[in-house]
């Protein structure tokens, strides 16, 4: 190589590592990756998220400053880090999405971390719910909640209500461990006492065991963490068909457990539960009424009610949108992230605000009962806990 195409190729080379990988020249199009669950058990999840979106994109039409917004959905089949790490990788490189969303589940969202700090691409998650994912990339927020924000103020509630030993129940994978660390520090502290604790797999559970321990124990009541579904709806049938209802034991829960939209099918042995959430689909807002009547309008209606899921993928595309419009569809990592932190509005679950300090919503939790509304099962709010940090974060 000559002195002068030497010179040329170290500069090309220097050009290149000063470019992010996935930073191109962008067209008129802002392409959103979406990695999700579409198909096996965790298939609503991505059915719900995707809903939420296209319901935001309906309400507020498809393009955003002068850019037409591209959904390209990517399909997980359930909880795959490597799989998900993968599919970033290819949206990212190949398809030059300026934006990766979605992720219901907490391993997909952990292995796709270190793929968005590499290449500077803003991540909004649209479910996955344990407290530390957010701390592992400057590029993540999530828009949903975090388990101990929800954990909290139900033990709180629990303990004003005369409620005093609790036998815990959850999933054996993050959000579930997050759930009972939450729930049994700040119920503790409150002077209440865990009778047991019991964690179940995340694939393919068998509850018989575990529900066979917690009646045993005969404590005042269990707390439940499981993944929203249809692991919610087979702990509930062996609750009751085990009689532990019958044997007085109360169910409190945080709001998967009897999520919007397998309520229906979980029947009548859900009324009177108790449980803490962000979101409810019978919230009473204008803002709720728009996005119910969006998301109908937007969907099939084989994908059946929303859920709290296409709620934050409803948020998540206000994120983008609002990111969009600010950089004038120039998308950029590190000015989209600066856009984000601080970021207020008013949800379909409620005022919220984007945490600058953790990228984490800030959030109003509600409490609420299951009841029967109009023939239909509702999860009605009756109490409100305002402005709710992720107490995950505070060590
Ligand atoms: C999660 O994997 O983080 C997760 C999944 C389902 C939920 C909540 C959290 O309902």
């Amino acid at each position: 190589m000559t002195f002068t195409g030497r010179v040329l190729a170290i500069a090309a080379a220097a050009a290149l590592a000063a470019l992010p990988f996935g930073a191109v020249a962008q067209d008129n199009t802002i392409k959103v990756g979406v990695i999700a669950a579409f198909s096996g058990p965790f298939a609503a999840y991505g059915e719900q998220i995707e809903g939420g979106m296209k319901a935001y994109m309906k309400q507020h039409g498809d393009t955003v400053a002068g850019k037409k917004v591209e959904l390209i959905t990517r399909d997980t089949k359930g909880p795959a880090p490597e799989v998900a790490k993968r599919l970033a990788q290819e949206l990212i490189t190949r398809d030059h999405v300026q934006f990766l969303a979605g992720f219901g589940l907490t391993p997909n969202a952990m292995a796709v971390a270190p793929v968005v700090s590499e290449a500077k691409v803003p991540m909004v998650i649209s479910n996955a719910a344990t407290s530390s994912i957010t701390t592992k990339s400057p590029y993540i927020t999530r828009v949903s909640m975090t388990i101990p924000q929800i954990a909290e103020p139900l033990a709180q509630w629990a303990l004003k209500n005369g409620i005093k030993q609790v036998y815990t129940a959850v999933a054996d994978y993050g959000p579930g461990i997050d759930a009972e660390t939450q729930f049994t520090k700040t119920f503790k502290a409150g002077g209440g006492q865990i009778v047991g604790s019991v964690r179940t797999p995340l694939q393919n559970p068998d509850f018989s065991a575990a529900i066979q321990r917690i009646k045993d124990a005969k404590p005042q009541a269990v707390f439940v963490f499981l993944p929203a579904g249809e692991q919610g709806i087979a702990f509930m049938k062996g609750f009751n068909e085990r009689g532990l209802a019958a044997a007085g034991i109360k169910l409190i829960a945080t709001g998967d457990i009897t999520d919007d939209h397998v309520l229906q099918a979980m029947g009548d042995p859900t009324l009177g539960m108790i449980t803490a959430f962000h979101y409810s689909a019978a919230h009473k807002s204008p803002e709720n009424e728009a996005f119910m009547k969006a998301y109908k309008a937007a969907n099939d209606s084989k994908i059946g009610d929303p859920n709290f899921m296409a709620a934050a993928g409803y948020d998540t595309m206000h994120v983008i949108y609002e990111v969009a419009k600010k950089l004038n569809g120039n998308i950029d990592g590190d000015k989209a992230m600066a856009a984000i932190k601080g970021m207020k509005w008013m949800s379909p679950r409620g005022p919220v605000e984007i945490d600058p300090q953790t990228r984490d919503i800030d959030q109003t939790v509600y409490i609420r009962k299951v009841e029967k509304v109009g023939g239909k099962l509702e999860n009605v709010e009756f109490d409100k806990i305002p402005n709710v940090k992720d107490p995950g974060k505070q060590g």
